[in-house]
């Protein structure tokens, strides 16, 4: 992509905004988080839910760094810890007082039993130590996971993505298997009528586990909602299904709470909501309040497997560093004192009303669905009854953006997770701007 065919963006951006982005493009390599070349801002600062772009315009986020921003922008006590922190020391992996304090309050806070953590950087890391872990405790060597999912870009768990991201890199990492999702708008199977397909998905995964794989599954993984496929919520039962066939097959159970971890469905974890222990979860993202940490949680028996847990086994050079572990303290200190899983779960339901609401008035709304400040909404072309075209999506984002609101709202199967910290009033609003942008495009456009 040149720099010429990105600037030719329809929304424009301030002119210190545009500037920086253009100067920028000469040098960054292409490939960006697709909002960041769409929206083509240079931001300067935020507050709470808000950002700031360097032309002075203010935005109301419902994005947050894709589910990292659980703190908003601009936390004083975060940034004091981390400005703390590294007037001191910011690397090494010595204990400090400030891993200490997280690891103590992350057992206090985790399913029964989950008390061990080992830190890392990034969600693909976390996820690959934790497919170690599992070939540690098992001694088996397959992973299953689901159509739809997303666990990173690293080529260890690129096998185990649903979609495009993977196509033209050529053979995937043996022994990754994928099973079908039971995806509230479309039946994996092609089934027209209303049936139980969570219950299908759980019967073929079973046949699956027995034909497709060579007996030898170290861990199933799965998303208590899938993110990335657009939040998407499995039917009732379906996780613990999957679960207790892990348990049946002697496999490790991974619950991938990168996006759905430290309150983002309005509980502490995604699998809370099904009253599941998983044998593994991998954390990231909104834990960190923005600064890159992840990690994986286990029970003890399994976190002593070897080799994982021989002396630099499951280390690595940044992992849980005084500066990350300031950052991951100081943002569940926070998460619990300022009641954010709370905020997430009331904010999150007078969310869901909003668009349902919306919904009745603008035709270019399709199914909703959500738990806590994880929502989904799948944009529609109304006469079609099919996702809505990109470029027309494209428009509703460029629409938002003029109002001040910015949305994932580019892509049909549009993505709603604002930081933890937003105001029902705020996030009402924001609803309300985007569903302006709608009505604004779809008169354009005569849908
Ligand atoms: C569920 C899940 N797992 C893993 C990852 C990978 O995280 P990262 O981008 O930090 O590598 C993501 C990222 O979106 C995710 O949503």
């Amino acid at each position: 992509m040149t720099p010429q065919t990105l600037a030719d963006a329809p929304y424009c951006a301030g002119p210190k905004s545009k500037a920086l982005f253009n100067e920028e493009q000469e040098y960054i390599a292409p490939g960006l988080q697709t909002i960041a070349l769409y929206a083509q801002l240079a931001i300067d600062g935020g507050n709470g839910a808000t950002l700031r772009d360097v032309d002075g315009k203010e935005y109301l986020d419902l994005v947050a760094g894709i589910g990292v921003a659980s703190l908003g922008y601009g936390h004083p006590d975060w940034a004091r810890a981390i400005g703390d922190q590294a007037s001191k020391t910011a690397v090494g992996s010595f204990t400090s007082p400030h891993r200490v304090n997280f690891l103590r309050t992350l057992a206090s806070v985790t399913p029964k039993g989950l008390k061990r953590c080992q830190l890392y950087s990034s969600g693909a890391e976390a996820v690959e130590a934790a497919l170690r872990l599992a070939k540690s405790r098992t001694g088996k060597l397959e992973v299953v996971g689901f159509w739809g999912g997303f666990h990173g870009k690293t080529m260890g768990v690129m096998g185990l993505l649903n979609d495009g991201f993977k196509n033209d890199y050529g053979t995937m990492a043996p022994g990754l298997h994928l099973a079908p999702y039971p995806d509230s708008r479309r039946c994996p199977f092609g089934a027209q009528q209303p049936h139980d397909c969570g219950a299908h998905c759980l019967e073929f995964l079973r046949e699956k586990l027995k034909r497709e794989t060579t007996a030898s599954v170290a861990a199933i993984i799965l998303e208590p909602i899938q993110g990335t496929n657009g939040n998407v919520i499995p039917p009732a039962g379906f996780f613990k299904g999957v679960r207790d066939l892990a348990r049946e097959i002697g496999a490790v159970f991974i619950s991938d709470e990168m996006i759905t971890g430290f309150g983002r469905t309005g509980r502490m974890f995604g699998c809370d909501h099904e009253g599941v222990v998983p044998d593994i979860m991998t954390i990231g993202k909104g834990f960190g309040g923005g600064f890159p940490v992840s990690g994986v949680v286990t029970n003890d028996e399994t976190a002593s497997a070897k080799p994982w847990s021989n002396p630099s086994g499951s280390s690595s050079s940044y992992g849980g560093n005084p500066l990350a572990s300031a950052a991951c303290d100081t943002t569940l200190q926070i998460i619990l004192r300022d009641k954010l899983v709370e905020n997430a779960a009331t904010v999150g339901a007078a969310m869901l009303r909003r668009l349902e609401e919306l919904k009745a008035k603008q035709p270019l709304i399709g199914s909703l669905r959500g738990r806590g400040l994880m929502l989904g909404v799948d944009l529609i072309h109304p006469k079609k009854q099919q996702s809505l075209d990109k470029a027309v999506c494209r428009e509703i984002f460029e629409e938002g953006l003029k109002r001040g609101v910015l949305t994932m709202s580019y892509n049909p199967s549009l993505r709603i997770n604002p930081p933890l910290v937003i105001t029902a009033q705020q996030a009402l609003e924001g609803l309300d701007l985007l569903g302006e942008a709608m009505q604004v495009v779809a008169r354009r456009r005569s849908l």
